[in-house]
């Protein structure tokens, strides 16, 4: 299976967004990436439905949401409501993860969790057959443009045999410090959904930044 790219709008021009979506809808991008921050799960803010309603108008490619908020379990049905396809919570945000995941599959979007630098995988033996997708996070959530944390790879590998003892049809994905450097080694460990905010949007030209990302 060919994997897939997702950039994060979180690095775009939020002066020129529209500008930004329309070169997304001509380049290879598979998905595009919403990171929602709350000031609270994470030291930032971000931005919320409006922005992803606004876009969902334009988009042709589907909305991959990452959840950085506490108590997600609130605002489910808002972001299914706001165009989102994909619906990522925070493992360390969700008390009754399963109730979380249960709750996004019912509402037809695929259902995702992911898991700070710090957490292990195993923790999501119970549940792995569940979900639509796992997202290791790669960095300390909260913002574009940090370095790779390499401990990732360990854990991508953790990840894969977790998958595939369980033949769950879970896909991996890796946000983070992904460049054009160390994209292909992820892939080659297992990733099938690429995150880039800097390494796209940070580029001269980003069409073609996403198709190098694509290459195999
Ligand atoms: C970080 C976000 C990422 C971020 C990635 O908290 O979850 O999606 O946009 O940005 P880069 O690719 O610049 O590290
Ligand atoms: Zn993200």
């Amino acid at each position: 299976m060919s994997h897939g790219v997702a950039p994060s709008i979180l690095s775009a021009d939020f002066g020129n967004l529209a500008h930004d979506i329309e070169m997304l809808n001509k380049s290879q991008a598979d998905w595009i990436h919403f990171d929602i921050m709350d000031g609270v799960f994470v030291p930032n803010i971000s931005f919320g439905f409006p922005v992803l309603k606004a876009v969902k108008k334009i988009a042709q490619k589907p909305l991959d949401v990452h959840l950085m908020i506490t108590e997600p379990d609130h605002y489910i049905e808002q972001f299914a409501q706001a165009g989102a396809s994909v619906l990522t919570v925070h493992y360390e945000a969700c008390k009754h993860l399963h109730r979380t995941i249960s709750q996004i599959k019912s509402l037809g979007l695929k259902a995702g969790v992911s898991l700070n630098p710090h957490t292990p995988v195993f923790l999501l033996q119970e549940i792995i057959s569940e979900l639509d997708l796992v997202l290791i996070m790669s960095v300390n959530p909260g913002f574009g443009g940090q370095s790779f944390i390499e401990n990732s790879y360990k854990k991508i590998a953790e990840l894969k045999t977790l998958i595939e003892k369980n033949q769950s049809k879970c896909l991996i994905e890796v946000d983070g410090g992904v460049d054009l450097n160390n994209y292909k080694k992820l892939v080659q460990a297992g990733v099938n959904m690429l995150v880039a905010g800097n390494t796209v949007f940070a580029s001269e030209n980003r069409i073609k930044t996403i198709e190098k990302l694509k290459e195999a």
